[in-house]
């Protein structure tokens, strides 16, 4: 079967995005991410092409027509906008993979308000730090994590409503009230929000090395990138079941979870339940997935378990992989291409591009390890440390991209400065190392900050450090990241106590159980050392890098602005 991208080197000479929008199909008047993904789908008359199949967590199966999409999206804006909540308004979404995430989200989208995905896995902290900035006016969740979010309202002021789909015989408090799939009546037709191409739609909250999380603001107008890379990259046609694994608390789960695929008309499989090697091989066999979207961590977890496992299920559906968010091994590659008689195409993007932006495309070579080529259109490089291009082959420096892109991130939220921080000399710096070979194909070499990468999902070092400082017995800490052979990274923290309290074994699952309720499960240090200091600059920074060497067994390098040297 032909790939939709055809001859990858010809695109990269001849392509324009104007002629993009025009192989898309895309009309010039009206951008609306909610409307293209449903509407637009019925108008092209296949409003009873199956657009969801969802399986719920013990095992049912459910079906969702892009019919279904798009009358129940209209409801989901109808009542939204019902409450009072006006265009620019922000509605987080912290819901498990329900169909009311996803019909929420194009419903949201449809009223023009900014949609704010959220982790299920929160803790506390991680919601209110969120949903303060963001200064946040609804929530759709559910039943289990009312009781979550209860717990941030009174120091979440902003937070007018909370939606929740699944009430039961929950008792409501104030601002409470239930909407959902189970009780919404379907509504024929809505006026969505006329959406321009610079209409925010979507704010993910991503980490950085300093600071807090900083939301990432998109626009309407990302989309026909998504739907490009979407029809190009994941190579998705007319006839396709695709699955993309990710959670839409995280940018691959929308852009490629949601908008990508349905503006194509693809039909989708969701999963609620997550990780659980028999259940994604009976997935793929039983609902005969064709497009699989995943991660290197799950890869390896599958590999972990060996090639039997994947022989006691029929496969053969699968016809295209690709996989995101951290290197993927070249033995990954080698190994999928052997047991499932496909290999894993590597994608490389962030929350800040939107889409993806260097990757392996179906008719390329692929060279195990790699990143692949930019995309069509995408304008990459590494940069010295004076942010000048290194045209010599094979050395390493900082990824960067030239904007703008369809997809491009507008700004982090009532965040200029840290926006600003990220564009140096004309270039976008991505925060990662990378090298190009004499082929033009790019190799990941690291990230170019203290970011912690822990099963394909960001994880800031200064939030847990802040939520480490509020435990009783820390007077200080650092975390970094660990290298591990499933997760990539897993969260190690150096803590110095205070006064009075003794290193001990309670004492280390007492810190561990704080920041997995107050942050999340990923965010959780998988190791404690107990310290009597930190390694700290003169002005008082903690040097992360000296730990991290140290852990490593590495040189530490220069230590002249250590303090105390
Ligand atoms: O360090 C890179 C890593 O994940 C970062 C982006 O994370 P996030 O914004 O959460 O978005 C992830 C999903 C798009 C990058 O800066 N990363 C992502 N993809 C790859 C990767 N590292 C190596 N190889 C990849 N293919």
């Amino acid at each position: 079967m032909p790939s939709n991208i055809g001859n990858p080197e010809e695109r990269r000479r001849s392509f324009s995005w104007s002629d993009a929008r025009k192989e898309l199909g895309f009309p010039e008047d009206s951008h609306n991410i909610g409307w293209y993904c449903s509407d637009r789908i019925c108008d092209l008359g296949m409003g009873e092409k199956t657009a969801l199949v969802w399986e719920t967590a013990d095992g049912r199966v459910a079906r969702f027509t892009f019919n279904d999409l798009r009358v129940y999206s209209n409801a989901y804006a109808k009542h939204l906008s019902g409450l009072g909540l006006r265009p620019g308004d922000r509605v987080a979404v912290f819901l498990e993979r329900v169909p009311e995430l996803y019909i929420g989200m194009l419903g949201g989208m449809k009223a023009g308000l900014i949609m704010q995905p959220l982790f299920s896995a929160f803790g506390e902290d991680a919601l209110e730090k969120r949903i303060s900035n963001a200064e946040t006016s609804a929530i759709l969740t559910c039943r289990k994590l009312t009781f979550r979010v209860r717990k941030i309202r009174e120091r979440c002021p902003s937070l007018r409503h909370v939606i929740v789909c699944d009430p039961g015989d929950l008792s409501f408090q104030e601002g409470e009230a239930a909407f959902g799939l189970e009780t919404a009546k379907p509504v024929e037709s809505f006026a969505c929000y006329p959406a321009e191409p610079e209409t925010p739609s979507i704010l993910h909250y991503t980490s950085g090395t300093t600071g807090m999380p900083k939301g990432a603001l998109h626009v309407h107008g990302s989309l026909p990138a998504q739907a490009l890379t979407s029809k190009w990259v994941l190579d998705i046609k007319d006839e396709d079941i695709y699955w993309c694994t990710a959670d839409p608390g995280w940018v691959t789960g929308t852009s490629y979870g949601i908008i990508g695929p349905w503006a194509l008309g693809a039909t989708q499989y969701v999963l609620e339940a997550g990780f659980i090697i028999d259940r994604w091989y009976r997935a793929i066999q039983d609902q005969k997935i064709t497009v699989w979207y995943s991660a290197p961590t799950a890869i390896r977890m599958l590999m972990k378990e060996g090639e039997a496992k994947a022989k006691q299920y029929d496969l053969s559906s699968l016809r295209h992989l690709c996989s995101v968010g951290e290197p993927l091994n070249p033995e990954a590659v080698v190994w999928s291409e052997r047991v499932y008689g496909l290999p894993f195409h590597d994608t490389w993007w962030q929350t800040e591009t939107g889409c993806i932006q260097v990757t392996n495309v179906p008719g390329m070579e692929i060279r195990p390890g790699s990143m692949g080529k930019a995309f069509p259109g995408v304008t990459a490089a590494v940069l010295a440390h004076d942010f000048t291009e290194i045209c010599e082959p094979n050395k390493q420096g900082l990824l960067a991209l030239k904007p703008p892109w369809p997809s491009m991130f507008r700004t982090y939220w009532r965040n200029p400065s840290a926006y600003e921080s990220k564009f140096k000399n004309g270039w976008y710096l991505t925060g990662d190392r990378a090298r190009i070979d004499e082929d033009g194909f790019y190799w990941f070499m690291g990230r170019d900050d203290d970011v912690i990468n822990t099963a394909g999902h960001l994880v800031g070092p200064f939030e847990i450090e802040s939520a480490l400082l509020e435990h009783e017995a820390v007077a200080e800490s650092a975390a970094i990241g660990k290298p591990d052979p499933v997760n990539m990274e897993v969260v190690k923290a150096f803590v110095a106590l205070k006064a009075g309290f003794e290193p001990s074994r309670k004492l280390e699952m007492s810190i561990m159980n704080f920041i997995r309720k107050k942050l999340s499960p990923l965010a959780m240090p998988q190791e404690i050392e107990f310290v009597e200091k930190l390694p700290k600059t003169r002005s008082g920074k903690i040097m992360r890098r000296v730990l991290r060497a140290q852990e490593l067994g590495q040189e530490v390098g220069d230590l002249s602005t250590l303090d105390d040297n």
